[in-house]
């Protein structure tokens, strides 16, 4: 795991609250597809799948869902339990994603909500088909991760079709901390969705704020014009 999640766990907290890539693009992008796709959450039950410090959890509750917290990191889990304190509608608890959900039943979730988490995962089809399993019939997963038209440019051997480990270094925290994680192709990242029992009902590549526009018109302009993630909704079928 990076150190990114573990040993920098408080300092990434921090950073992702307002920064510009989270806070002013991907959040406002997930969050207008979440209250589009599902736009009362009260009494819903979602997972938040690699919840991180809990920036969703925070508007999974403010919007009255019953939510169930995962993060392979312990140090956000912590984070997280320190954040909400004893809440009647959170449970979070650390799992590796990559070994499935063990501690989740059949056909219990209203949502699977999964932002920034798959490209961490080396086969995501075990994932997709968990996360199918969980979900109530006609339940919805939204997911975003790195747009594979990005990642391609990073790629090493230059074949845009191979799936490659990739690391990289990050300056999110200030200080360079590398990151490993996985870039596919599109038609694999759709397949991996596709081939385990999902419908994609929606896909989008992002919307950066009007205050990302009057706070950091550089990062705007880029977000505006290049690809940088990728946002899926979809439903389970049956
Ligand atoms: C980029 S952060 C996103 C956090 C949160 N979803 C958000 O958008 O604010 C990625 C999170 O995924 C978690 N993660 C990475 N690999 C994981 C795995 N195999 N199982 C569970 N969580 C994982 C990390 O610990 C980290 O908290």
């Amino acid at each position: 795991m990076s150190e990114l999640y573990g040993k920098h766990a408080r300092a990434y907290a921090e950073a992702i609250k307002d920064n510009d890539y989270n806070a002013e693009f991907e959040r406002p992008t997930t969050l207008a597809m979440l209250d589009q796709a599902l736009p009362d959450l009260r009494g819903k039950r979602v997972l938040d799948l690699g919840c991180g410090p809990g920036e969703y959890v925070a508007e999974l509750l403010k919007r009255g869902a019953h939510v169930t917290a995962v993060d392979r990191s312990a140090e956000m889990v912590a984070l997280v339990g320190k954040r909400f304190g004893p809440c009647p509608d959170l449970h979070c608890y650390a799992q590796d994603l990559s070994q499935g959900l063990p501690g989740e039943a059949d056909e219990q979730y209203d949502l699977v909500l999964c932002p920034l988490m798959v490209h961490y995962l080396a086969d995501q089809h075990p994932f997709f088909a968990e996360c199918a399993r969980v979900l109530k019939s006609q339940g919805q997963l939204l997911f975003s991760t790195h747009n594979p038209v990005a990642d391609a440019a990073l790629s090493p051997t230059g074949n845009y079709y191979a799936r490659e480990a990739l690391t990289d270094t990050w300056h999110t925290v200030g200080a360079p901390v590398e990151v490993v994680f996985y870039r596919r192709s599109l038609s694999e990242q759709i397949s991996a969705v596709t081939d385990n029992g999902l419908v994609i009902t929606q896909l989008q590549e992002g919307t950066a704020s009007e205050r990302l526009r009057q706070r950091n018109p550089e990062v705007y302009q880029r977000l505006t014009t290049q690809p940088n993630f990728l946002f899926v909704l979809a439903q389970r079928l049956g």
